[in-house]
């Protein structure tokens, strides 16, 4: 249902399903959805831990997405992808976030981290189909100019 203009569809669309990954996030490149795929069925395992568990598993969580920006952001570095600047400023973002609940959980604050963890899904739905869509067309526009022996072409 929409209602001026805006989705009133549920995030527990995304929270309840056991794995968050789908055929709708693959991106078709394998350096991009593999880590995709781990870490999102990492968030869908983080929702059923225990308490006692969780802050062990948050701060799991939080190294593979500072790995995998990291790995995303060399990427767009070798290809001089110009959309770089504003999607390393939307990984920086989420990683404050992330970060600030993480103190808020090393404390004893789980419910914190686990409202983080039910947010993640739907930012991480979001960003793949918007700016890791257009790394990946990036990424396959380099992979054929290689493929054809072709350098040196930039984007516009
Ligand atoms: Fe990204």
């Amino acid at each position: 249902m929409v209602e001026h203009g805006l989705s009133t569809r549920k995030p527990e669309r995304y929270i309840m399903s056991n794995s968050l990954w789908s055929s709708e996030t693959s991106l078709g490149i394998s350096s991009l959805d593999e880590p995709h795929k781990a870490l999102l069925d990492k968030l869908a395992q983080l929702q059923s831990v225990s308490d006692a568990d969780f802050s062990a598993h948050y701060a799991s969580l939080v190294a593979r997405v500072e790995n995998d920006f990291r790995e995303e952001e060399e990427l767009m570095e070798q290809i001089d992808f110009p959309g770089l600047r504003c999607h390393r400023e939307e990984h920086a973002k989420l990683l404050g976030g992330l970060h600030h609940a993480a103190a808020a959980v090393m404390e004893g604050d789980v419910a914190l981290g686990r409202r983080a963890i039910e947010l993640l899904p739907q930012w991480f739905v979001f960003h793949i189909s918007t700016m890791d869509t257009a790394l990946s067309f990036a990424l396959q526009f380099r992979d054929e100019e290689q493929h054809n022996g072709q350098t040196g072409a930039r984007f516009i």
